[in-house]
């Protein structure tokens, strides 16, 4: 361990608890290492993932998250929903060592004593585990957005400490927030019409025509739980799981999620619509002709048809 190291930890306080019992053990004087730096927020629920996924890539030895008791939150629930972000990104960085770094406190504004407390215990424990092993690694890039920029940090954080292999993890109930998720699809019930790779806001869902047949994927990478896909399905087939899964995350994989095979135009040859789509339509009586052409070539049909009965007007 370094010699003289003096753990620099970020605490996260809530303006109305937690940075208040900071205050009150200033004024009664308490001493306390000065190993951290408060960054006031009006709620913990304030607290982004992302905010201390920062702080450990710009080398943070250890950061607290600070906040009222449960049930005395001023914004009803902030603390709860805070608890649960800390779960979940405990869970995720426990293969990198980062999770004993982090901690969640409850400290009321009359608790000076314990916010001292609170400080002697995180910085002893930092002291204990040396200095963070991301100090001094590359500050990725911000990403276009929260996702890109969770997916970068993470990465940073990965790569700065050498982890080659993303062991699996994905979220318990407890640790689960809300944002990700996976379409998980009945290939019973799937006809392959793509309203769902159509509709989807986030590029989630693909559809590939590759040999004769139509291949639905999903990159979980992007969903973010909006439903869409569910409420498009005119089959039921598509359901949406919340989780998350952090070696599909990171290696942005792609599922394969249904395989079904393709009929060709009877004009032009090409595939171009999957056969239980044409079964459906089959049932539901529509007629025939309007199943085996493809959309390219029925417009000439219907082109052809008309300049013959102009002509013979
Ligand atoms: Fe203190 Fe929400 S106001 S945690």
């Amino acid at each position: 361990m370094e010699k003289d190291f003096e753990p620099r930890i970020i605490a996260f306080c809530c303006n109305w608890c937690a940075y208040a019992g900071a205050d009150m053990a200033g004024v009664s004087r308490l001493q306390m290492p000065s190993t951290f730096r408060i960054i006031r927020v009006m709620c913990t629920g304030r607290v982004d993932p992302l905010f201390i996924l920062h702080a450990f890539v710009k080398g943070a030895d250890g950061v607290i998250v600070a906040g009222c008791h449960p049930g005395d939150c001023h914004y009803i629930s902030g603390n709860l929903k805070a608890k649960q972000r800390i779960e979940f990104l405990k869970g995720l960085l426990e293969q990198t060592g980062l999770s004993e770094r982090l901690e969640m406190y409850y400290v009321s504004a009359g608790e000076g004593n314990k916010f001292q407390q609170m400080i002697h215990e995180f910085t002893e424990r930092i002291r204990k585990l040396g200095p963070s092993p991301l100090r001094n690694i590359p500050v990725p890039e911000k990403g276009k957005n929260k996702r890109e920029t969770l997916y970068n940090e993470l990465l940073a954080i990965f790569r700065g400490l050498g982890i080659e292999e993303i062991k699996p993890w994905k979220p318990t109930e407890e640790q689960r927030i809300p944002g990700f998720g996976t379409p998980v699809y009945d290939p019973e019930k799937c006809v392959g019409c793509g309203a769902c790779y159509m509709n989807c806001p986030e590029g989630v869902i693909m559809i590939e025509d590759v040999d004769g047949k139509r291949k639905i994927k999903h990159y979980h990478w992007s969903c973010v739980t909006c439903r869409t896909c569910e409420e498009v399905c005119p089959e039921d087939a598509i359901k949406v799981e919340e989780g998350f899964d952090l070696e599909a995350f990171l290696n942005k994989v792609v599922h394969e999620d249904v395989e079904l095979p393709l009929i060709k135009c009877r004009i032009c040859g090409r595939f171009f619509v999957s056969a239980p789509m044409v079964e459906k339509a089959k049932e539901k009586e529509v007629p025939l002709e309007l199943l085996d052409v493809c959309p390219e070539c029925r417009q000439k049909l219907v082109g052809e048809e008309l300049v013959s009965i102009w002509r013979n007007m």
